[in-house]
Formats: structure tokens, sequence, C-alpha cells
């Protein structure tokens, strides 16, 4: 894993937009996996402005969610399918049409998840996949126990997530107990994975993550076996790291060829 500490959000979320503009100007039909929540924001943010500045084009790449709630109607303002087309699709100018969110309402759940993992398969695998990471350590919704090599699939939110998640609803029992995710399984397929984390209340997640053992009990620990992970955090959410130093070094003297810019 590559782990880049930087000093504030904001430079967390500049720095995450370098490495995926540079995958899409190389391949401008790029596939991006998307997350939602408020970790990527940034990195949407300072992606649109390149896009409004006319200094990156988005419109033939193509993104496939993480997540979506289940129980919940699509045009609901926090329904994954919303948050996707206003936080992301619309300020980045993609084409709907080439950006899919799983199918929380689907009658046929199974048929619905499986459907999807083939869809990724089918449109080439995720060149760039974008992550948060919950307090919990799970990446994707893929809550703690959940099996490394899982796919796309229902899960039952964790009650700490629910509560997280409260801050976007009016009522906390409106936070839908049931999500679909991408599995863990699913998620390490793609050829680039970079997770971002801002602020004290990741720490001991990115800690774990990072350094702790690889555990069911960590999901965001599975990325320590894909071969190209990067953790991009701000200080706070560095602050439980051991090696922290170290990683300040190794990023301080990366040779020229391995940077993104
Ligand atoms: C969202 C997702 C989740 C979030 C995580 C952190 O699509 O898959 O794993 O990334 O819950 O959420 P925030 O960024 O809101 O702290």
């Amino acid at each position: 894993m590559e782990i880049i500490i930087l000093p504030t959000p904001a430079d967390v979320g500049r720095v995450a937009a370098d490495l995926i503009a540079s995958v899409v100007r190389a391949k401008p039909a790029a596939v991006l996996g998307l997350a939602t929540g408020s970790s990527p924001l940034d990195i949407y943010r300072s992606l649109a402005a390149r896009v409004a500045s006319g200094d990156l084009d988005v419109s033939e790449a193509s993104g496939f969610a993480l997540d979506e709630y289940v129980g919940i109607p699509l045009e609901h303002p926090e329904s994954y399918a919303s948050v996707i087309a206003r936080d992301v699709v619309g300020p980045l100018g993609m084409d709907p049409a080439r950006v899919r969110v799983p199918d929380g309402r689907a009658a046929d759940i199974e048929a619905a998840t499986a459907d999807y993992d083939r869809a990724i398969a089918e449109a080439g695998g995720v060149d760039i996949q974008i992550l948060g990471i919950g307090a919990n350590g799970h990446i994707g919704f893929n809550e703690p126990t959940s099996s490394f090599s899982s796919r796309t699939r229902i899960k039952t939110l964790a009650p700490s997530t629910r509560e997280a998640n409260a801050r976007f609803f009016d009522d906390p029992d409106d936070v839908p107990t049931h999500c679909l995710t991408q599995g863990l399984g699913t998620i390490l397929e793609a050829r680039h994975v970079v997770l971002v984390a801002q602020g004290a209340g990741k720490a001991d997640a990115v800690a774990a993550a990072v350094e702790g053992p690889l555990s069911a009990m960590c999901p965001g620990s599975a990325l320590q076996l894909h071969q190209h992970a990067t953790v991009i955090v701000d200080e706070a959410a560095a602050s439980r790291l051991t090696l922290a130093e170290y990683y300040r070094y190794t990023y301080a003297n990366k040779p020229a060829f391995q940077r993104f810019e």
C-alpha cells in the first residue's frame, strides 16, 4: 500500500483527484468506481472544478457506485442513485447512461446483484475505485465479518453505520436497515483502489486497515491484498499510524516515474 499523509481534508481531495484525473486523461473511457458519503466529496468538487475550467473531460468515462440502500424510493434525496446524480454525474459532466448504481428496489435481489457484478466485468472492470472507510472499518457496506471474497449482495447495516448515516435523514429511524453493496472480492478486482479518510474519527479504522492484521473484523484490511492500493489521509486520520514518519519519508522521496502528475 502507498500511504499519503497530507495536512488538510482539502489536500486529500485534491491529490486523490490528481490521481483520478491522470487515469481519465490516459484513458478517456475509464471505468470509475464511485463512493458516496462525506469522504469523497472534496474529490468530486476538485474534479468538477477541473471539468468547469476545461482542464478535464469525464464525458466518456463510465461509473459504478459501490452501494445503494434497500427500502427507500429511488427518488429519495438520500438514495445513492440521487446522491451520485447530484454530486458526481451532474458536476463532472458524466453521461448518466454510463453510470450505474445497484438497484435497491429490485424484486429479485440475487439476480440484480449478480447482474451488477456481470455489468462491471462486461465494462472491462473498474480502472480506479474510490473508497471511504467507516469508523468500524467497513469499505462499501461490507460490515465487520464480511468475507474477503464476497460479491455484490444484500447486507444488513451495522447499528453504528445507521447511527453515522442518520445525519443524512430527518429521523434516525428513517435510515434503511439494509443495502446492496459491492463485495470485498468485487472491490479487490479494481485495477487501482484509492481510499480517502479525514478526521480523528477514522484514525483507528485507518490504522487497523493499513497496519492491523488481515481480519474480517476490519474489512478495510482486505486492501492489504491488493497490488495497487493508495491510502490518502489527513493528519488527524493518520494519527494512529505507527509508521507515519516512514510513509511521509517514502512519499517525499518518491521517484519521479512513480508520480501521477
Ligand atoms: C459509501 C460507502 C461507505 C462510506 C463510509 C464512510 O458509498 O461505501 O463505505 O465510504 O461509510 O462514510 P463517510 O465518508 O460519510 O464518513
